[in-house]
């Protein structure tokens, strides 16, 4: 489906480093290619570094120039932002037992938003990019025979529906060598790296090497440990489902494995980056009640919050430290799942700095290699209370 070009998305800026490719299909290029850091030392994704670069800033641009395109998703997210709605019609709804909408003190935007009721509720299909429909410098571009793995592992996630067991796969000889490459480079990396909370809960998780662990069996573990479940996606999920999801204690995996001639680089999630990067943290309750009150922040939230808890998410969940015996250990998946980025933070040479989801956040920077920036917390108690308390500041634009 072609997407017309509007305004300024898809081209490159200044430095050249701008990475959306439009063409038959929306695709993303979310790294850059000039970048001194050689973005292919990482093996974790940046993925969601690009959502301003796609249909979340296509979106926003639509709504703002109200020109037409071609995307029906995007035609219909254009329109609903222009739909003057009443102030102070708010929709009630549980969520785990927490009261979504108690947290609503106002509604002061005139943006229709629904608030999924469940899970059920909340899109799993809306990709911003990848999917099946690689970009030229994936590594897998050229390979028709993984091109054609990916479209069968994104059907089983689209056809997946809430409820089901997630479809076990049979990973090839090929995949299993990639999995066990990765987690043989990253495992010396933990114990002095990742934060204890990590360390505790990947013993727990007790991969093998000699198997890609299914997302079912995964899921089943996270329920009994934290209450939480995987539900399949087939590539990188539209911000607001994807933090939607969080509010129902659900966590958006994709299943397909990244291309074997590159293991230590993908430029978007992959099982990998899932299984090693969010699982384990995911099976701490504290770390869990975190990714949940950010969850819980965005429903009903406008597109501009939308933006800024993705922020709020990615210096957390991804990119997030957590101060312990006087040093910033790792938590977020973007260091964990990363040979390059778990030593480049391990280094001690990025800035540090406290969250405060309150403030202006800086931009996500995907671009330029390693994050030169981590943000801290505390402990994950002190970040459940800041994000609790700064979600329940929040106003809300509900329909
Ligand atoms: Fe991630």
């Amino acid at each position: 489906m072609a997407i017309q070009r509007v305004g300024k998305v898809g081209s490159p800026n200044s430095s050249g480093a701008f990475t959306v490719k439009r063409s038959a299909a929306s695709r993303v290029r979310p790294l850059s290619l000039n970048s001194q850091n050689s973005t292919e030392t990482h093996s974790a994704y940046k993925g969601f570094g690009a959502l301003r670069s796609t249909r979340w800033q296509a979106s926003k641009k639509c709504a703002k120039i109200g020109r037409e395109t071609s995307n029906r998703t995007l035609k219909k997210r254009t329109l609903s932002t222009r739909i003057p709605h009443k102030r102070n019609q708010v929709e009630f709804v549980e969520v785990n037992g927490e009261d979504a909408a108690s947290r609503t003190d106002q509604t002061p935007q005139s943006e229709a938003i629904k608030i999924p009721r469940s899970i059920e509720e909340v899109d799993n299909g809306s990709l911003l990019g990848f999917g099946d429909d690689l970009a030229e410098d994936h590594p897998g571009y050229l390979d028709e025979e993984y091109k054609a793995r990916r479209v069968m592992i994104g059907n089983l996630g689209r056809s997946h529906k809430v409820g089901q067991e997630i479809p076990r796969l049979q990973y090839t000889d090929t995949e299993i060598a990639t999995w066990k490459e990765i987690l043989d480079s990253l495992e010396e990396f933990f114990p002095r790296f990742a934060c204890k909370e990590y360390l505790d809960a990947y013993a727990l998780c007790d991969f093998s090497k000699e198997e890609v662990p299914q997302l079912q069996d995964m899921s089943e573990l996270l329920q009994k440990q934290s209450g939480w479940s995987i539900r399949p996606v087939a590539g990188l999920l539209h911000p607001r489902d994807f933090l939607n999801g969080l509010a129902f204690k659900t966590f958006h995996s994709t299943q397909y494995m990244r291309h074997h001639s590159k293991p230590m680089y993908t430029p978007e999630p992959d099982v990998c980056h899932e299984l090693i990067g969010h699982v384990p943290m995911l099976l701490n309750p504290q770390y869990a009640q975190l990714a949940h009150e950010i969850g819980l922040a965005s429903l009903g939230a406008s597109e501009k919050d939308i933006w800024h808890l993705t922020k709020v998410y990615w210096y957390t969940i991804e990119f997030g430290v957590v101060m312990q015996e006087g040093e910033a250990k790792a938590f977020g998946a973007g260091i964990i799942s990363s040979y390059g980025e778990i030593q480049h933070q391990g280094a001690g040479k990025a800035t540090l700095q406290k969250l405060d989801p309150y403030s202006k956040l800086p931009k996500m920077s995907y671009k330029d290699g390693y994050q030169q920036l981590y943000m801290t917390l505390d402990s994950f108690e002190d970040g459940v209370k800041l994000l609790r308390n700064f979600a329940s500041s929040r106003p809300k634009s509900c329909a």
